[in-house]
């Protein structure tokens, strides 16, 4: 039983969560990740780590709510238990000196922080693009301006905030000034499709943090299966980091988008219960 020790709400959708978990915070490290369930009957889902602390024996995770599963999540309150929580998960992010580009599209931004934040940490030269649909998308976007960037350019599709365009506009700006050693991108897959393409171009080594469904987090059941440089490979133990160059996105794609449906009913009966948060409004 893992109790949530401090619940801190960024905004009307993006919650932080410290729990107690002395072991897991012994071992954690940035880019790893933990899986989750709300409840005795619910689906595990991973979430990167935000932070830890070893010496106090906690971790904290950051979590947008876009499902049922974040919606349950959200409810829980400080004090409350996470039933099951495993980690820490996968490969820690490959971090080094030089002049970084953090890139993160919609949720991806949860997980582009911590990155941006740690590499800060070490010292790096981090510039942070941040991606969304509308300004209504962006998260965290105070917690960013408060790292030391280098810089932090800021795209909408529809220019509520920020340039209006995709994040391979600046992305293209800074690659070809010849003002990035190494990036890391984070999000939808076209949005890291396309980053990587661009680094490509400019012969800019670009890491991408991918996100197929995982269902045990430990290469048992084989859902998290992507391809990479034409192996397959599972990233929940061999990720999530993966060269962005060699990923077959297509395929990625394709297994982001099984269980459509069955997320779609899944919300949609959370929505007919009476103690669905929606009614509480
Ligand atoms: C390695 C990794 C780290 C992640 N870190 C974070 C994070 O730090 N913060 C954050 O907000 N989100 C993170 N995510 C995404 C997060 O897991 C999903 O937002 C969450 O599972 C949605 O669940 P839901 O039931 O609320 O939504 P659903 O309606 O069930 O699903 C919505 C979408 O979320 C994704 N998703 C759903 N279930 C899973 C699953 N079991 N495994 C992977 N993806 C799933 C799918 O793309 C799906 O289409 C991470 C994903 C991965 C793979
Ligand atoms: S989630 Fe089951 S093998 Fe990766």
């Amino acid at each position: 039983m893992y109790q949530i020790l401090h619940k801190e709400q960024y905004s009307e959708k993006v919650f932080k969560f410290r729990i107690h978990a002395p072991q897991m915070a012994k071992k954690a490290q940035a880019g790893q990740f933990l899986m989750v369930r709300a409840d005795e009957t619910g689906e595990r889902v991973p979430f990167t780590f935000a932070d830890w602390n070893r010496e106090e024996g906690w971790i904290e995770f950051i979590f947008m709510v876009i499902g049922k599963t974040t919606t349950l999540l959200s409810q829980l309150n400080e004090g409350d238990y996470l039933k099951d929580v495993t980690g820490p998960l996968g490969q820690p992010t490959e971090m080094g000196p030089g002049r970084w580009v953090v890139i993160g599209g919609g949720v991806g931004l949860a997980i582009a922080y911590p990155v941006a934040r740690e590499l800060c940490r070490r010292g790096a030269e981090v510039s942070v693009i941040m991606g969304a649909r509308t300004a209504d998308l962006l998260i965290l976007t105070e917690q960013f301006r408060e790292l030391p960037l280098k810089g932090l350019y800021i795209t909408t599709d529809d220019g509520s905030e920020g340039e209006k365009g995709v994040v391979t506009l600046p992305l293209e700006r800074l690659c070809a000034a010849g003002e990035i050693d190494r990036a890391f991108a984070v999000g939808p897959v076209p949005m890291m499709k396309f980053s990587a393409l661009t680094c490509e171009k400019h012969n800019v080594p670009i890491t991408a943090s991918l996100n197929p469904i995982m269902v045990d987090g430990t290469g048992m059941c084989g859902c998290c299966r992507v391809e990479v440089g034409g192996q397959t490979k599972f990233a929940c133990v061999d990720g999530p980091d993966f060269d962005a160059t060699q990923v077959d996105w297509n395929d990625l794609a394709a297994r982001q988008a099984t269980y459509r449906t069955q997320e779609a009913e899944a919300m949609a009966h959370l929505h007919e219960e009476e103690d669905c948060p929606c009614h509480r409004k």
